[in-house]
């Protein structure tokens, strides 16, 4: 860790990652230096994963790679605006609640924030689509996993992923992990040179928050402790 890092690190409590990480839908164009990357990589490294297996991979992109990247999918988005097909559901078939209302409502609160209208389909897409600019990210971070392993595998390959994105506050910045890129699974896979044997999970777009953003304004819901937890056994 170089002493720079150090320098400019911003001390923070887990607890502050965690409850200032959201996710940013636009972002300031402002370079990030290539040894911030590497501090977020290196400690993010540290995370769990059973069997100390390590199944994750990151490629990242920034400057010249990203903007021929971003290019190449402007294109293709003209004559397949819904993508390649994906290799896995990112949702399961048939959704059901509470997952589906959550999923619905998170929707609505995210509109309401560019007051794009319910019923302004076109409107939607376009923001969506903005999901295949990185939402103006100076930096993309794609995280794959090899074919062979499990859900288990990839439950580790989400907990670097969590790291990352808390790290990443450490300096200042922000991210938002982006399935979005699953449809676009091919032209990722052949940009990156990937190994046959990985399999694309995730994107992530990383770089400052856009303060006065209108969309950077959602806070999203979490359900009660009581929906998701049950505690046992202790004394009060
Ligand atoms: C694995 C994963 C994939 C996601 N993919 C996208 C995406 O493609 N586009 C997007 O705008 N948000 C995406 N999100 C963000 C979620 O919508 C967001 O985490 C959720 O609504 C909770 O909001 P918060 O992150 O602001 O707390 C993704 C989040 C995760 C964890």
């Amino acid at each position: 860790m170089g002493s720079e890092f150090i320098r400019t690190r911003i001390a923070m409590l887990v607890s502050a990652a965690i409850d200032s990480r959201m996710s940013c839908r636009a972002f300031l164009d402002t370079r990030i230096p290539k040894a911030t990357l590497v501090a977020i990589l290196e400690v993010a490294k540290r995370a769990p994963s059973g069997g100390n297996l390590q199944p994750w991979r990151v490629d990242v992109l920034t400057g010249e790679p990203l903007a021929k990247f971003v290019a190449i999918i402007r294109d293709k988005l003209r004559a397949q605006p819904t993508g390649e097909g994906s290799e896995y559901n990112v949702y399961p078939p048939n959704l059901h609640d509470p997952y589906r209302s959550r999923r619905y409502k998170c929707g609505e609160d995210l509109y309401a924030t560019i007051a794009i209208d319910r019923a302004d389909k076109a409107a939607r897409v376009r923001q969506f689509a903005l999901n295949y600019q990185f939402f103006g990210a100076p930096v993309a971070l794609f995280f794959s996993v090899d074919r062979r392993m499990g859900v288990d595998q990839w439950a580790d390959v989400g907990m670097f992923m969590q790291n990352v994105m808390l790290l990443a506050r450490e300096h200042g910045l922000h991210t938002c992990a982006q399935e979005a890129w699953a449809v676009w699974y091919k032209t990722v896979g052949e940009y990156l040179q990937l190994p046959a044997d990985h399999m694309l999970f995730c994107g992530m777009a990383l770089g400052y928050r856009d303060e006065s953003a209108p969309i950077n304004t959602l806070r999203t819901d979490r359900a009660a402790l009581q929906e998701f937890a049950t505690l046992r056994g202790f004394e009060d």
